[in-house]
C-alpha cells in the first residue's frame, strides 16, 4: 500500500491508507521504532473492537505489548487521565526507543500524543485513527493536547507522529452519528479547497470511503506547508468559530463536534455571502449536501444571544483579531481578519435580521 510522506520541521513520517492495513501494524511498529516494545492507549468503547486483535498483530511479530484502556468521552483529556497514563509507561518501563499506540478517535489521540510528547521528554508515537474525524483530520498534522478547566485544548504541543495507520475497515462499527460527524469533515475539506472532490461528493461519484484518501492528501498538504498553525492551516477552521461556540452554549451535550460543524460552516457561508465575499447559492448547497447525511444545518434562533455573548466571552482564546475562515466559492477559501466585536456584529446582523 502506498503510503503518504508527511516532512515536519523534525523529518517526515508516513500515512499508510488502505483496507486492512491494520494486520501490518506488527511490522510498521518495526519500521517506526527501535525497541520491541509498545504501549497501546485505547478508550472503553474502542477496546473491546479492536484492542485484543490489534496487540495479536503486534504480538506475532515479536513486539512486548501492553495497553491502557482510558473511560470513552471528552473527560478523559484531562490531567488526571495523563497521571494514569505516566504511571502505566513507567509500570511497563517504557524507555525512550519504544513507542505508544494511540487506537482510538480524537480524544485518545490527542491526550495518549500529548503522554507520548512529554512522557520522557518525548517518545515515539503512532496514530491508529479509529473514527472518520480522526482519520480525515485529528491524527494527522501532530496537534496532541488536553483540555482545562478554563476551556478545550488549552494545554498541549505539536508533537508529529512517527506515523499514521489509516485502516477504512476499523469504521465499521461506527455509530451512525459519528459517521456524520465526520462527513461534516469530509465535505469540509471539499468546500476549502478542492471543488471537484465536493461534487464527486455531493453527486455520490465518489462515496466517503473512497474520499478519505483525497482527505488526508489536503490535510497533509496544509501541514507540511504550516506546521504550526500560523496561516494556511487556519483554513481548517472553516465552521469552527461559531460551531465551537455553539457547542460550548449547549454544553457539549446536543451536538457533536461535527454536527456543531455543519452548523457553523453554513452559518460562515451565510455571513460570507452577506458580506459580500461569497458567491450566492453557495450556503445553499452546502446545505443541501450536509443534509443528505442527516446533519443539522440552522443555528438555532434561541442560541444566537448565548453565541454573540460566548465569542466575545472567548476573546482570551480567539484573541482580539480573529482569522474567520470564508469560501469565496466551493474548493476555494480564504483568512478573513476580523474583530470579535465585528464577528459578533455580523453574527447579530444575520441572524437577528435587524
Ligand atoms: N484540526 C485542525 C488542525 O489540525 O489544524
Amino acid at each position: 500500500v502506498a503510503s503518504i510522506i508527511v516532512k515536519t520541521a523534525q523529518g517526515e513520517y508516513p500515512i499508510t491508507i488502505g483496507k486492512g492495513v491494520i494486520k501490518e501494524i506488527g511490522d510498521i511498529v518495526l519500521r517506526a521504532w527501535p525497541g520491541k516494545k509498545a504501549i497501546i492507549v485505547t478508550d472503553s468503547n474502542v477496546a473491546p473492537l479492536y484492542l485484543e486483535s490489534c496487540r495479536a498483530f503486534l504480538i506475532e511479530k515479536g513486539i512486548e505489548t501492553h495497553a491502557v484502556v482510558i473511560p470513552a468521552g471528552e473527560s478523559s483529556k484531562s490531567l488526571a487521565t495523563l497521571t494514569t497514563l505516566y504511571d502505566a509507561f513507567y509500570t511497563a518501563g517504557l524507555s525512550r526507543t519504544d513507542g505508544i499506540i494511540a487506537l482510538g478517535g480524537g480524544v485518545v489521540g490527542d491526550v495518549a500524543g500529548f503522554a507520548a510528547a512529554t512522557y520522557l521528554r518525548g517518545v515515539p508515537l503512532l496514530q491508529v485513527p479509529t473514527t472518520v474525524l480522526a482519520q480525515v483530520d485529528a491524527a494527522i498534522g501532530g496537534k496532541t493536547g488536553i483540555d482545562m478547566p478554563f476551556g478545550k485544548n488549552m494545554v498541549g504541543a505539536f508533537y508529529p507522529p512517527y506515523a499514521v495507520v489509516i485502516d477504512p475497515d476499523l469504521l465499521d462499527t461506527l455509530a451512525p452519528r459519528r459517521l456524520s460527524e465526520g462527513i461534516a469533515e469530509i465535505i469540509k475539506y471539499g468546500c476549502i479547497k478542492d471543488a471537484e472532490f465536493f461534487e464527486a461528493i455531493e453527486t455520490g461519484v465518489c462515496d466517503w470511503r473512497g474520499g478519505i484518501r483525497r482527505c488526508v492528501e489536503i490535510k497533509a498538504g496544509i501541514v507540511e506547508r504550516d506546521e504550526f498553525d500560523t496561516g494556511e492551516r487556519m483554513l481548517l477552521n472553516f465552521g469552527h468559530t461559531i460551531g465551537h461556540a455553539l457547542e460550548q452554549v449547549t454544553g457539549f451535550e446536543r451536538y457533536t463536534h461535527g454536527e456543531a460543524v455543519a452548523i457553523g460552516m453554513v452559518a460562515a457561508l451565510r455571513i460570507g455571502e452577506a458580506l459580500g465575499v461569497t458567491a450566492p447559492g453557495t450556503q445553499r448547497r452546502v446545505a443541501q449536501v450536509l443534509q443528505v447525511w442527516s446533519l443539522p444545518v440552522e443555528l438555532p434562533p434561541a442560541t444566537v444571544d448565548a453565541i454573540i455573548h460566548a465569542l466575545g466571552a472567548d476573546k482570551k482564546r480567539l484573541g482580539g483579531k480573529i482569522h474567520f475562515v470564508l469560501v469565496k466559492e466551493i474548493g476555494e477559501s480564504l483568512l478573513y481578519p476580523m474583530t470579535i466585536e465585528e464577528l459578533t456584529g455580523i453574527v447579530a446582523r444575520v441572524y437577528r435580521h435587524a
